[in-house]
């Protein structure tokens, strides 16, 4: 049984495949609109999402499956009616895979070894491999190859720029990483796995942004994180000065929602060089292809 998890635990060549079925599915998508027939995706939300929803629900009915969102308090998916390996043994009887978005990614590794059902992360505290794989494809889209992206990370170390840093460790393209100081210390021993010669860590997001060709934030305060953080980000909001410093017509990158005026301007965010939008189409590209990745028997 095939689950999504995290980027690492991937192959490349199963990376690649993901990524080559999603461009042929944006390039060809009438070919694909029987892909999953009969196939039922359910979607279990712990925490708020708009593309990943909207990608995952539209994604698996352009392919001829059908979606059932289910209420997690409604279905108990919580280990207090009943165990989390009990609802999904249940689950396993009507539907054919399960998409989880929560703030607990050991509950979701745990339940993949179970194999009950196929499980995509659709985001945890810990990763968000669904975006960082759909950026990926945006990424190709706007570089060709991917030895000539040089990406500029500027903001908190969370949930999206761990599943980036686990990209580039197989992909090996130009990365650096501009996190502040306090919370470089804190996160050292996790940042010290991924060493690599294109992978540079930096705290002053002048000095880091500059050779970029890509510059990608994120919300400082991810959901579900307290937000006395917010304090160590000064200089870290992806301005004109930032944009300025990388190299000429580099694009901007955001998974988001984002905070207006507080990781980027809206001047950024709302400019030519800006491909928010492109990155939020692509999600459902991607999706489709990971719904056929994990429903391959
Ligand atoms: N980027 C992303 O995952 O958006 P949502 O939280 O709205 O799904
Ligand atoms: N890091 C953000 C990503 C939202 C898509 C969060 O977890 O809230």
């Amino acid at each position: 049984m095939k689950h999504f998890i995290d980027i690492n635990n991937l192959k490349k060549k199963e990376i690649d495949e993901i990524i080559l079925l999603a461009k042929k599915i944006k390039k060809n998508p009438k070919k694909y609109s029987t892909s999953c027939r009969n196939k039922t995706l359910g979607l279990i939300f712990e925490k708020q999402s708009l593309r990943t929803r909207l990608s995952f629900n539209v994604g698996m009915q352009k392919l001829g499956g059908s979606v059932l969102e289910l209420q997690s308090k409604d279905i108990g998916f919580d280990n207090k009616r009943e165990k989390a390996e009990d609802v999904l043994n249940v689950l396993s009887q009507y539907i054919d895979c399960v998409m989880i978005r929560n703030n607990n990614h050991k509950q979701i590794v745990n339940l993949s070894k179970e194999n009950i059902l196929p499980i995509i992360n659709g985001l945890t505290e810990y990763s968000h491999p669904c975006q960082i794989l759909g950026d990926f494809l945006t990424l190709q889209e706007n570089f060709k190859n991917y030895k000539n992206i040089s990406i500029a990370w500027i903001g908190d170390y969370n949930n999206v720029l761990r599943s980036l840093l686990h990209l580039q460790n197989i992909y090996n393209f130009k990365l650096n990483v501009v996190v502040p100081i306090q919370i470089f210390n804190n996160n050292e021993n996790e940042f010290s796995k991924f060493k690599n010669e294109n992978l540079k860590y930096f705290s002053d997001p002048v000095k880091g942004s500059k050779k970029s060709n890509c510059i990608m934030t994120d919300v400082w305060v991810s959901m579900g994180e307290k937000n006395t953080k917010i304090k160590h980000f000064k200089n870290f909001t992806v301005n004109k000065k930032i944009m300025n410093n990388a190299l000429k017509n580099a694009i901007f990158m955001h998974c988001l929602p984002a905070k207006r005026g507080q990781e980027v301007t809206s001047e950024i965010l709302d400019s030519k060089n800006s491909i928010v939008l492109k990155q939020a189409q692509n999600r459902m590209y991607i999706q489709q292809a990971i719904l056929i990745y994990v429903l391959k028997k």
